[in-house]
């Protein structure tokens, strides 16, 4: 990863572990400085100690994405520092269900976690970038982004929200110096996921995923992650015709059946 264009700091917002946690280590190695944000104070602790013990300097930041004010909680540890790369990786759905019938409290955590925080994030760190002129934003996408799922209604929302943000500010961007990438997740083996007791021995390993997103930083606007049979399912479902059939027949299959389906012919996109 080039230091010159998206350092010194990176800033990995979801950044303790999975995903999170496989960007942090290899930007590490790249030589970033980094700033890693999360909820659980312990596990993002172990890594940061992990990755200071090896030369990297490392701030951490506990906070809650959809608290209104997370934005000033993260600004504290990085207005006096240059962020080249933000990446927004944090926004998995743990809830599932009839969207009349959800608390009120779990879309309100969805939207604000994955739309108005990218949004939000974004706006900052990029405005400061387009001015130095240099830097890139990965914000953490699903094939789900493709299709409107029953039962993850506000999920599948913000997530084709995150897709098509992406593709604009990709275009505003590029000509500022700044490259944008929305990376288009498939079924990933995540600490989250097998929390949910998701069939993870099937499923891609989070540094693959973070590999291809810093490999692919420049080819945005969207990234798909090339498990076989990710970019076939997304080309499928994202068919403008016959939306109706479309839903009905290639909804995310519901969790206690997703193992049973996952060992057979076709791979999951699940959350
Ligand atoms: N895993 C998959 O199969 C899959 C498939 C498609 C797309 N994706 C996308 O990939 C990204 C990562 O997913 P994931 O499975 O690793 O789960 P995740 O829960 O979205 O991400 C894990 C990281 O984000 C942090 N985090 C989660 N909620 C947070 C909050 N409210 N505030 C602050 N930090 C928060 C976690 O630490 P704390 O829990 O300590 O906060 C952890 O560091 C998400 O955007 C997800 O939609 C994943």
């Amino acid at each position: 990863m080039d230091l010159q264009k998206y350092g010194p700091w990176a800033l990995v917002i979801g950044g303790s572990e999975g995903v999170g946690a496989a960007f942090a280590r290899m930007l590490a190695a790249d030589g970033f400085k980094l700033v890693l944000v999360a909820r659980k104070p312990e596990p993002l602790r172990e890594l940061a100690d992990e990755l200071r013990a090896k030369g990297t300097e490392v701030r951490i930041v506990s906070a809650d994405l959809s608290e209104s004010d997370v934005l000033d909680q993260v600004r504290k540890a990085t207005d006096d520092v240059e962020i080249g790369l933000m990446i927004y990786n944090a926004g998995a759905n743990n809830t599932r269900g009839l969207f009349v019938e959800l608390p009120e409290a779990v879309t309100h955590s969805v939207l604000a976690i994955t739309v108005l925080g990218q949004a939000n994030f974004t706006r900052h760190y990029g405005a400061r970038m387009a001015k130095r002129g240099h830097g890139g934003i990965i914000l953490g996408g699903s094939l789900s982004s493709y299709l409107g799922s029953p039962t993850l209604a506000a999920y599948t929302g913000a997530k084709a929200f995150s897709r098509i943000f992406s593709e604009a500010l990709w275009g505003e961007m590029k000509p500022l110096g700044v490259d944008v990438l929305h990376l288009n997740i498939g079924f990933t083996a995540t600490p989250a996921m097998a929390r949910l007791g998701m069939p993870v021995d099937l499923a891609e390993p989070p540094e693959t995923v973070a590999r291809e997103g810093l490999d692919n930083i420049a080819n945005g606007p969207v990234w798909i992650v090339s498990t076989p049979g990710n970019v076939e399912r997304a080309r499928m479902i994202n068919g403008i015709d016959n939306r109706a059939e479309t839903v009905l027949t290639h909804a995310i299959v519901p969790r206690d059946q997703t193992a049973q389906a996952a060992r057979g012919q076709h791979k999951l996109a699940e959350q």
